[in-house]
């Protein structure tokens, strides 16, 4: 692992204006010192179909598995739909898992974050992600949470603005850092 922190960071939303994709915007942003955070659009990742990765996987899929592949850690905002998480990040995280004894995800440091304009904060999509990357061996951290619920009132049209959840984003980012880097004594 090199000093500076490579994180990969990506939204569980296509929306242009999405709310969680301005929260992956802000994260690149106040990043904290020694971390430097690079982005993923999961727009062009095709419905995963097991005979076309039979077949190779498709490019937007290889670039997408280098990519988790190259970063130290993972840093996901999503939405959620129906108390769980939109069918673009379950499918993502479906290529990302596979061949499953060679998964970019298996040992992955990941920070979660959501934002809805509604009042449970993407909980249950929260709970449900937690679940999947369990599947993958990905590592989640366990605390803090960062639940953005009344998410309207939290964000310009580019970017977080309220300063409380600003802080609690960067307090979610330093704790990422330092669950990479307990890990990576681990091994
Ligand atoms: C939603 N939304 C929603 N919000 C929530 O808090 N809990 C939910 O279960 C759902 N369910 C749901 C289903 C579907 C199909 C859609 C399209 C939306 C509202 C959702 O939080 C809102 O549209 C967000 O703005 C979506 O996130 P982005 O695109 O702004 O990041």
């Amino acid at each position: 692992m090199s000093a500076t922190l490579e994180i990969l960071a990506f939204a569980g939303s296509l929306r242009r204006a999405s709310l969680n994709r301005r929260l992956v915007r802000t994260a690149t942003e106040v990043a904290p010192a020694g971390m430097r955070i690079e982005t993923f659009d999961l727009v062009g990742i095709p419905l995963f179909d097991q005979d076309v990765e039979d077949e190779g996987d498709p490019d937007t899929v290889r670039r997408f598995k280098a990519a988790i592949d190259g970063s130290d850690a993972l840093f996901i905002a999503s939405p959620e739909y129906n108390w769980g998480i939109p069918g673009v990040l379950k499918n993502a995280v479906d290529w990302a898992s596979r061949p499953a004894r060679e998964s970019v995800l298996a040992g992955k440091p990941v920070a979660i974050a959501g934002a809805t304009p509604g009042r449970g904060g993407t909980i249950h999509a929260q709970d449900q992600l937690r679940q999947v990357l369990r599947a993958t061996g990905a590592n989640v951290l366990p605390r803090p949470d960062l639940l953005l619920a009344g998410a309207n009132d939290l964000f310009d049209d580019q970017r977080l603005v309220d300063e409380g959840s600003r802080r609690r984003l960067e307090r979610l980012l330093a704790a990422l850092a330092e669950w990479t880097r307990t890990l990576a004594c681990r091994d």
